[in-house]
């Protein structure tokens, strides 16, 4: 978590460090510091709350320089105050240190440097390393940096500056870095987003890695100092892509560009006259029996999707977790399970441990990951993009979506290979996938309508979303994303289990979302639908486009396009990320910051 931006040029350094910062905000957004070297000093100035607070209080600075550092906050160790907001230094004010993640060894180096006469202003973690980079500091930033890191542990994503040479060094061990290069210019960033107004030309920082970026170049070599080639990769998203392109929020723009994501997620890989998908996969789905997806947050909602997928059509049985549990629940694997990790970072400290879990013990191991580059898709045998673009809205809506899409396309990879899908229904299958784009297109048509019934119910205390057997899932996203950026609490269950306990909560207050698409357990989502009324609750029903029945039952129902019952989640979930975007709006929520959250969790 966290965001970092650092910049060497002949810019100036604020503007370029605050521009890249606010397209990292959502990385956190607790506090926010800058320094910058003016005059020979390194002038820091650091506030608590969002990026603004600190770009106006710039105002009364003049931080006038072509080189410096900032930092956006996500909190771990301390509350977000001005003293525990980055970049951290030391006394003498010549060294400044900005860090994400978490150094697991600090309380004894604390200790030890306050013992050597160390004064700490902050409660971080994170200001250890400032104090024991300037103890072994003799002349030589890089070495002093070398010499910390070999004293302290855990997760880093470490900027160093010092007033006296005009290099960045950087070191990276499981929080993401990331280097761009200009010309007489070179720049240093959590994320791609951060560089694209500048350079398209990066290098991904490996676990292990050190850097030292100048004006003039960057060097970069393992911690031991040995120098390691890393690949310079040209990034294709535009800076228009990462922007909001005229919508209020990211979290709109980004559903609006849903139809257009899955075109690129199945661009090129569905192949109807073969009746298959070409995914470029080196793993062999022959060779496994068993599949185990790992996943947090809405990526997890996905996985849930991918197993209903993966077990129609390609008879596997399949296991889903959420990666935190997984990672500590001594999984029974071997090397016939494929481990299947989906992530839109990349990043998440938790299932890229879970991931690496499988790994040791034996399995083959997929990611399906939206972020080029990021440290997931450099663990995993093998990596399929879903091709969403940047995601900068914290409320995941079109990754998901694109996840959707490339579960199926797994389903029907591992369905074709293993034999259990015939050519005929793969060909019918694929023939559905490819009209997604244009019935999410459709989908978003119901805004309006979602907007009334959202304005309808917004001073809702608590909402309850049902759904069945593949759209129980998009049940329990719907409700996430409702609780994410509206704070309505919102809780959700599989139709059928709703009489075991949540039917006690129903009155005429509580709307009840129910999921009851065509498939094949309609009737008995109906009778869940029947159940709700009975007991006086308001029922907004999601059904399919020409259904007459629902509607007998229901106070309000929305209508979607029909499609084969297993892609159902992938229409169905547009007007319920619009329900929460409305409600969310209706309350006067902060959309794309929500409060508590950040987009990329890097920290267990
Ligand atoms: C955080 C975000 C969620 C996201 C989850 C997993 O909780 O707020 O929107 O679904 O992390 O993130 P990932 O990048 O692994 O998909």
């Amino acid at each position: 978590m966290c965001g970092i931006v650092g910049y060497v040029g002949f810019r100036e350094a604020s503007e370029v460090i605050l521009d890249g910062l606010k397209r990292l905000e959502y990385r956190g957004y607790d506090s926010a510091g800058i320094a910058v070297k003016v005059n020979g000093h390194l002038e820091v100035v650091k506030k608590a709350g969002k990026l603004q607070v600190l770009a106006d209080s710039l105002k009364e600075h003049n931080l006038s320089g072509q080189f410096g550092v900032g930092h956006t906050r996500w909190a771990t160790h301390g509350a977000p105050t001005d003293p525990n907001a980055h970049p951290h230094t030391t006394e003498k004010g010549d060294i400044v240190v900005i860090h994400n993640g978490i150094i697991e060894n600090y309380l004894p180096l604390k200790e030890g440097l306050i013992a050597r006469g160390h004064t700490f202003t902050s409660e971080t973690d994170s200001e250890v390393l400032a104090h024991l980079i300037e103890e072994k500091y003799r002349g030589d930033l890089v070495e002093a940096v070398r010499l910390a890191l070999a004293e302290a542990y855990g997760a880093y994503a470490l900027v160093v500056a010092h007033q006296d040479h005009e290099e960045i060094v950087v070191a990276r061990t499981v929080s993401p870095l990331v280097i761009g290069l200009g010309e007489g210019e070179n720049f240093v960033a959590s994320d791609v987003p951060a560089l694209l107004p500048y350079t398209r030309r990066v290098i991904f920082l490996h676990d292990g890695d050190m850097a030292v970026v100048t004006r003039e170049g960057v060097k970069v070599t393992d911690l031991a100092g040995n120098p390691v080639e890393r690949e310079v990769v040209t990034v294709e998203w535009s800076l228009e892509a990462a922007e909001k392109g005229g919508h209020p929020h990211y979290m709109l723009k980004e559903i609006y560009e849903q139809p257009r994501v899955l075109e690129n997620t199945l661009g090129g890989r569905l192949h109807e006259e073969e009746a298959g998908v070409e995914l470029g996969l080196k793993l062999d789905p022959t060779h496994y029996d068993k599949v185990h997806i790992v996943a947090c947050g809405t990526a997890y909602y996905a996985a849930w999707v991918g197993k209903y997928l993966l077990e129609a059509l390609a008879r596997v049985p399949v296991e889903i977790d959420v990666a935190s549990e997984y990672r500590y629940r001594d999984p029974v694997v071997d090397d016939k399970t494929l481990a299947i990790c989906i992530s839109q970072s990349g990043e998440t400290i938790d299932t890229l441990e879970a991931i690496r879990e499988a790994k040791r013990k034996g399995a083959g191991t997929l990611g399906v990951i939206n972020a080029k580059g990021s440290s997931i898709t450099r663990e995993v045998d093998d990596t399929l993009y879903i091709h969403a673009g940047p995601e900068i809205g914290v409320a995941s809506t079109k990754a998901y979506i694109a996840m959707l899409a490339a579960m199926a396309m797994l389903a029907v990879w591992m369905g074709r290979a293993r034999g259990s899908l015939d050519e005929k229904t793969a060909r019918e299958f694929l023939g559905e996938m490819r009209k997604l784009p244009r019935l999410v297109e459709e989908a978003l048509e119901l805004r309006p309508q979602v907007a009334h019934i959202a304005e309808k119910y917004h001073q809702a205390q608590d909402y309850l979303f049902l759904g069945r057997h593949i759209q129980a899932p998009t049940a329990y996203e719907g409700a996430l994303k409702l609780k994410e950026i509206s704070y309505i609490h919102a809780e959700a269950y599989p139709a059928g289990e709703m009489k075991h306990g949540p039917i006690a909560l129903i009155d005429e207050r509580l709307p009840v979302v129910v999921l009851a698409t065509q498939s094949p357990f309609y009737e008995k989502t109906v009778s869940n639908i029947q159940e709700v009324r009975a007991r006086g609750g308001r029922v907004i029903a999601v059904a399919t486009e020409g259904d007459t029945e629902v509607k007998k039952f229901a106070q309000d129902v929305i209508y979607v396009p029909q499609t084969h019952h297993l892609l159902a989640p992938v229409v169905s979930v547009v007007p319920l990320q619009l329900l929460a975007y409305e409600t969310a709006v209706f309350l006067g929520r902060d959309v794309d910051q929500p409060r508590n959250l950040a987009k990329s969790v890097t920290v267990e």
